[in-house]
């Protein structure tokens, strides 16, 4: 049986040259799941891509919305019983010249919420070394935030639920603007990109000690700096910048090796880096 994946936020930006990279890895016995949220970039996202093995499907999917997840999650698993490798991309972008408090709901429900219910419906139809990938950043990374608050990400002891309800409050106190006083970084990607890292690591820690036998891997990576228009407004100088391409490059090579090494890791470039 051939391999099965789905990639949410495929239609642009990292998301689309990880498309890319798998269409050329994968072949005519595979199948790729194309996840976009904009109908009108579903047959734009397919048709530049010259189909050289796997069959390409389209399937919408916001992430911001959970029954589009279900859906998607039902299709998949109706037609092939589980999936091979899930690339959970999708983010809500933020600008600099925008108020935290009006951005920060949006970008949490998204990118963090968003990436609890990839888990919450795909990680159990994960088959046999299985490959489940949060795309998060080395800014998901404790050494970003300051120690007092590091236990609220104790990945040792807490549920992905209650890494949702410290999300849930970090949006509350963005919107009141108590989050400096209590500590908070600035930049809200941050202590979401902690979050997206947490819920990787707390889903890895609870299908080691459920699935151990099944050989999967959930794990988080950060594609270094990548030039697309998500990235542009943070970042003066892209000439180091990466295309989506080579970025996906570096993430795919992760997916020819034994990726149970990775599982509950923060990768970049095959490397871990520090949760704390
Ligand atoms: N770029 C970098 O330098 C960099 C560095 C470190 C980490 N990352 C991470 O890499 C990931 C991709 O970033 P990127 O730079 O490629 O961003 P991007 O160019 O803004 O692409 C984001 C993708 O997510 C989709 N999306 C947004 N909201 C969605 C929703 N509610 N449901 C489904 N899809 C949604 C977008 O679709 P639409 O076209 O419909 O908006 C787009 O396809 C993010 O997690 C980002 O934090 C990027």
């Amino acid at each position: 049986m051939g391999k099965v994946a789905f990639i949410t936020g495929a239609n642009q930006g990292l998301g689309f040259g990880l498309l890319q990279r798998l269409n050329e890895l994968y072949t005519k016995e595979d199948i790729i799941y194309v996840g976009v949220r904009r109908t009108e970039e579903r047959e734009k996202a397919i048709q530049s891509i010259i189909n050289k093995g796997p069959k390409l499907e389209v399937l919408y999917v916001d992430v911001a919305k959970e029954d589009t997840i279900k859906s998607v999650k039902n299709t998949i698993v109706e037609k092939h019983g589980g999936i091979d490798l899930v690339i959970s991309n999708a983010a809500a972008r933020i600008s600099p010249d925008i108020d935290n408090k009006d951005q920060v709901a949006q970008f949490v429900r998204t990118n963090n919420f968003g990436a609890y219910c990839m888990l919450k419906h795909f990680q159990p139809y994960l088959k046999e070394n299985g490959v489940f990938i949060v795309v998060a950043s080395s800014f998901g990374s404790l050494i970003h935030l300051k120690g007092h608050l590091h236990s609220l990400f104790n990945v040792e002891t807490k549920s992905l639920e209650e890494i949702n309800t410290i999300m849930s409050n970090y949006i509350t106190s963005v919107k009141k603007g108590t989050a400096t006083t209590e500590g908070w970084p600035e930049w809200i990607n941050i202590p979401s990109k902690i979050g997206q890292v947490a819920l990787a690591k707390i889903a890895a820690r609870e299908e080691e000690r459920q699935n151990a036998n099944k050989h999967t891997s959930i794990f988080a990576v950060c594609p270094g700096l990548v030039d697309t228009d998500a990235s542009r407004p943070f970042f003066n100088n892209m000439h180091e910048a990466q295309t989506p391409y080579e970025a996906a490059k570096h993430i795919s090579n992760i997916l020819q090796t034994d990726t149970t090494q990775f599982s509950g890791k923060l990768i970049q470039f095959g490397r871990e880096l520090p949760w704390n």
